[in-house]
């Protein structure tokens, strides 16, 4: 049996059909594990994950342990583990320390269990289990042969790691794969945003003024899926091509001090923090929805608003209403907290089919060349996004065209003009 923590081992039959569902919705992944499970690439590794344990993650850990390798897992947010699929993840022999509303000491706890394991092999979302492997057990970091690691957040803070000339070892950028960030990024946290926001209010979105903090990719799938869905949609940035995207793609641009005072609803998607601040708060309409669907939990700074909150009170799940000292009712959504994985049940599974297909063949590559890479930030090959991509289109019983060998010369010839 394996060693684990989770809320309630009786929700493992729960949290089995529910990895049954995910996995019939992710067929590149369930490929790769038909693919390997007899050559078993990943024998004798040991990997530490540390991402949120949903239907999805599960699906990748049977694919992962397919593979050869063994596991041991923690949640990488204190609100997303889904309690029946970490049952049924410890049911099969999975280790696992993960439940949903761990504090942050058993947030760390988590990783240190994840970490004793001895890992030659990390698996992140957001950095944490990485960075406590360098701060807490450099001694381990020499012996692990490389990381992957999911989001932007996780890989801007790795980038400014290497930079500083501390990394231990290779890690692999999943996030920069286009198969991760043109689709989970964008179609992903677009859907998912607003199915977190729906859970925790089932406001009506149409003809609600929709205040989305930050056009990256992920503030694009958000804004575009609250347009769809009839809202005003008013974008905020600090990049000015970024802006200017907005503003062609037909939303309202402006600053938050502006945007502040006539919004209905309010999501950061920015990965830096103070988006959302005291002055805000101040002018802010009765009843403003206010969340997050950035990494962290600081785009919101409710230290802001609780200073300025007379009460406060649990309004439905996932949904806290503040009522400041002038009266005004303010409502926090999944504690500032990523919103579709705290309210809802994160990305839905066909797009994490492709992300975690990145995943999986970035460990297979650290298995096969890890010990010859040096300790930076890499990327997987655009080749890899093209061949995930094709499973993927095949997989919808989608056709596409290939050059003819005259057009591979056309594109070729340099010489040919008007
Ligand atoms: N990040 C966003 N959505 C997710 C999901 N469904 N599973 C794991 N990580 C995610």
């Amino acid at each position: 049996m394996a060693n684990f923590k989770v809320a309630d081992l009786k929700l493992a039959d729960k949290g089995k059909l529910r990895i049954e569902w995910a996995e019939s919705r992710m067929p590149v992944l369930m490929a790769l594990r038909e693919k390997y499970k007899d050559s078993k690439p990943l024998k004798g590794h040991r990997i530490a994950g540390c991402l949120h344990v949903t239907k999805e993650t599960a699906v990748l850990i049977r694919t992962l342990r397919a593979a050869g390798a063994e596991i041991s897992w923690s949640g990488c947010n204190p609100l997303s583990t889904q309690d029946d699929v970490a049952a049924a993840l410890a049911a099969e022999g999975t280790s696992i320390y993960a439940w949903h509303g761990l504090n942050k000491e058993e947030f760390y706890w988590c990783i240190d269990q994840t970490i004793q394991f001895k890992p030659t092999l990390t698996l992140d979302d957001g950095a944490d289990l990485i960075f406590t492997v360098h701060a807490k057990h450099p001694e381990l970091a020499r012996s692990i042969v490389g990381g992957t690691e999911e989001t932007t957040t996780g890989v801007q803070r790795l980038r400014a790691m290497a930079a500083d000339g501390k990394m231990q070892y290779p890690v692999i950028a999943i996030n920069d794969s286009e198969t991760k960030w043109d689709f989970d990024n964008v179609y992903g946290t677009g859907q998912s945003s607003l199915d977190g926001i729906l859970r925790a209010s089932s406001v009506l979105l149409a003809g609600k003024t929709f205040v989305v903090a930050g056009y990256g990719h992920c503030g694009r799938g958000v804004a575009s899926r609250a347009k769809g869905m009839g809202c005003n949609v008013v974008v905020t940035e600090i990049k000015a091509t970024a802006a200017l995207k907005a503003t062609l793609e037909g939303f309202r641009v402006m600053t938050m001090d502006e945007a502040a005072k006539i919004g209905d609803i309010f999501i950061t998607a920015t990965g830096m923090k103070d988006i959302i601040v005291g002055r805000h708060f101040d002018s802010m309409k009765d009843g403003a929805l206010v969340c997050n669907t950035g990494h962290y939990d600081c785009e919101i700074n409710l230290v802001d608003l609780e200073a300025r909150a007379k009460g406060k009170r649990e309004i439905r799940k996932d949904n806290e209403e503040y009522v400041t000292k002038d009266g005004r009712r303010i409502y926090v959504l999944g504690q500032g907290r990523l919103i579709n994985l705290a309210a809802a049940e994160g990305h839905p599974s066909e797009v994490m089919d492709m992300s975690f297909a990145n995943q999986f063949m970035g460990m297979l590559k650290l298995a096969k060349e890890g010990k010859t890479l040096e300790k930076k930030v890499y990327e997987l090959p655009p080749e890899q996004d093209q061949e995930i991509a094709a499973t993927k289109l095949a997989t919808m019983g989608l056709k596409i065209d290939s050059l003819t060998k005259e057009q591979i010369t056309y594109a070729n010839d340099y010489s040919a003009g008007t």
